[in-house]
């Protein structure tokens, strides 16, 4: 029943680099197979997701990745109707405190650690565009399994 895009941030429990790499590879195989695409940004020992697709597919994999113990207090920061993707494909980063990334985050986030519980519901959007435009203007996405350090 259309098109949705659901932004949301999340606490990390217990990540390390094998989980998140299996996290990644798991989302890559449910979410190509759901038609869903995105991208995860896991910094300072948060997550921050966008997850855009069909409605009755996008509420079923959020409602599943809810209830996943390796991350809590899931708070949602922007879901709503879209006309067209921002993403083709679904990718995720790992941002450490250096590369391009991660001075397009800087613009967004008034300190130099990432919060994604800070960011409004618009800004959001506009930060994941402009993160989307990084991502495809370095190869970076695209069903692409990568973590970018
Ligand atoms: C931060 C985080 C993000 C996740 N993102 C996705 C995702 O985008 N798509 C997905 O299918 N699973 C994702 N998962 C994994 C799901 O929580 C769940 O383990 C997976 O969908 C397997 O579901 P199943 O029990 O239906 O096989 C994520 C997990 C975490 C902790």
């Amino acid at each position: 029943m259309g098109l949705y895009r659901l932004i949301y941030a999340s606490t990390a429990t217990d990540i390390d680099r094998d989980l998140l790499t299996n996290i990644i590879e798991t989302s890559n195989r449910l979410n190509s197979k759901n038609y869903i695409t995105g991208m995860m940004i896991f910094d300072n020992g948060y997550f921050l997701q966008l997850l855009e697709g069909e409605r009755a597919f996008l509420t079923k994999r959020f409602l599943e990745i809810s209830k996943d113990t390796h991350h809590n207090d899931i708070e949602i920061l922007t879901c709503g109707p879209i006309h067209a993707r921002l993403f083709t494909g679904w990718g995720a980063r790992y941002l450490g405190s250096q590369g391009a990334s991660s001075k397009i985050l800087k613009r967004y986030q008034g300190g130099p650690e990432f919060n994604p519980y800070k960011f409004t519901s618009s800004n959001v959007e506009y930060l994941c565009l402009d993160m989307s435009t990084f991502a495809v203007s370095s190869n970076d996405v695209a069903n692409k399994l990568s973590i970018a350090q």
